[in-house]
């Protein structure tokens, strides 16, 4: 009898034990799985609002602009809500506005799905299955890594919720006249080049920040593509009118003479807030310095280098007409 007491208790303390054992290890996995994820979301967001504010634009566009101020800065606290203007200025047969991208349920895309999303900013199509006019550089992001699109994603989901309403856009001929060819129907065959490959690299963040979109000749709404980065393309702002400069590697009418230190220190010469606190006037532009320039050292160089490696095109363009 006391056998087989003895051999309950040490079989219930056995099994306690175990359970314990079990129970303290499943907590410990699910306590440090826990840390891991939201370490990894951290990295993602973190991630994803370099790119949204510093590289692909998104926080430029869908916030107010202030051009009183150099490179039209934005408004703080406007981050996502929308409603920029974009017509003829841009080449659009009407007239497009941002849309409000904060996680308003309303007016925003709170109530959207990661997948809803990531179909709007790669493919260019709504929840509602309307295409969005390709001025939003949906042609661009539809190269970018899963990796990449999900972390701005995941970023754009932090914005404040602004429930500023949008109005509807206006089009003289159908969206689907613009609609372009999509080099990917699936993100995932697209690769983030390592940075090793610094040219492949500066390739990929030039996609990405679409300097090309602004940057390359129109010709009857479609890009020059013979003349790619060869700039004057004509801004007329109003207050002031700006050709984009031309950045292919000739020498005398492109940046062929530009160092990669000059060029570096180019864009590092607008992180001092003090280049945006007072009206330059006709000397303005619309290219968003205040952002590009906080890009990393290391991505402003692979972008040097990148251009260095396209077709030099002799354009002269005078960036401020007289
Ligand atoms: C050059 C300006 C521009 C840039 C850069 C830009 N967008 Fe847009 N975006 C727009 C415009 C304009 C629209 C609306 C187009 C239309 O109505 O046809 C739009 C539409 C959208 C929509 C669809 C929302 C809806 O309600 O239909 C989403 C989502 C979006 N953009 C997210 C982004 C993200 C994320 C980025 C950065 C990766 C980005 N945009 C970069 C201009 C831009
Ligand atoms: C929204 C339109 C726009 C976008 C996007 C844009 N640019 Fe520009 N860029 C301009 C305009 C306009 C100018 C001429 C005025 C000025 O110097 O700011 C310019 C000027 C420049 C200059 C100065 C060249 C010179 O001769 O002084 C460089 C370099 C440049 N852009 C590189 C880039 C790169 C690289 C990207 C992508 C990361 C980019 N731009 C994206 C509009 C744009």
């Amino acid at each position: 009898m006391k056998n087989i007491i003895n051999w309950i208790t040490v079989s219930l303390v056995a099994i306690f034990a175990t359970g314990f054992f079990f129970i303290s290890c499943n907590s410990n996995e699910s306590s440090s799985d826990k840390t891991v994820d939201k370490d990894s979301l951290k990295v993602m967001i973190e991630r994803g609002k370099y790119l949204a504010h510093d590289v692909s634009g998104c926080i430029n566009c869908h916030s107010q602009r202030d051009y009183n101020k150099f490179s039209g800065h934005i408004v703080p606290g406007t981050e996502g809500k929308g409603g920029e203007v974009f017509n003829e200025i841009y080449g659009i047969p009407g007239v497009v506005f941002a849309k409000n991208i904060t996680p308003d349920t309303t007016q925003g895309i709170g109530k959207w799905t990661d997948e809803e999303i990531v179909k709007a900013i790669t493919m260019g199509i709504r929840k509602n299955g309307d295409t969005l006019y390709p001025i939003m550089p949906y042609p661009h992001y539809n190269q970018m890594s899963k990796e990449d699109i999900y972390s701005i994603v995941a970023y754009i989901r932090t914005l404040k919720p602004n429930n500023n309403k949008v109005p509807e856009r206006y089009l003289s001929t159908p969206v689907s006249f613009a609609y372009p060819v999509l080099k990917s129907n699936s993100l995932e065959s697209n690769i983030k080049p390592d940075v090793s490959d610094i040219v492949k690299y500066g390739a990929y963040v030039v996609n990405s920040a679409a300097c090309m979109d602004c940057h390359t000749p129109m010709e009857n709404g479609k890009y020059k593509m013979d003349e790619v980065f060869s700039g004057g393309f004509t801004f007329n702002l109003g207050t002031f009118v700006a050709n984009t400069a031309n950045i292919t590697p000739d020498s005398l009418t492109g940046i062929g003479k530009w160092t990669e230190e000059m060029f570096l220190e180019k864009f590092k010469g607008y992180r001092d807030p003090a280049r945006f606190a007072t009206n330059p006037g006709k000397i303005n532009s619309i290219m968003p310095w205040s952002l590009f320039s906080k890009m990393d050292d290391f991505d402003i160089k692979a972008i040097y280098r990148y251009l260095r490696t396209v077709k030099p095109v002799k354009h002269a363009v005078e960036k401020y007409p007289k």
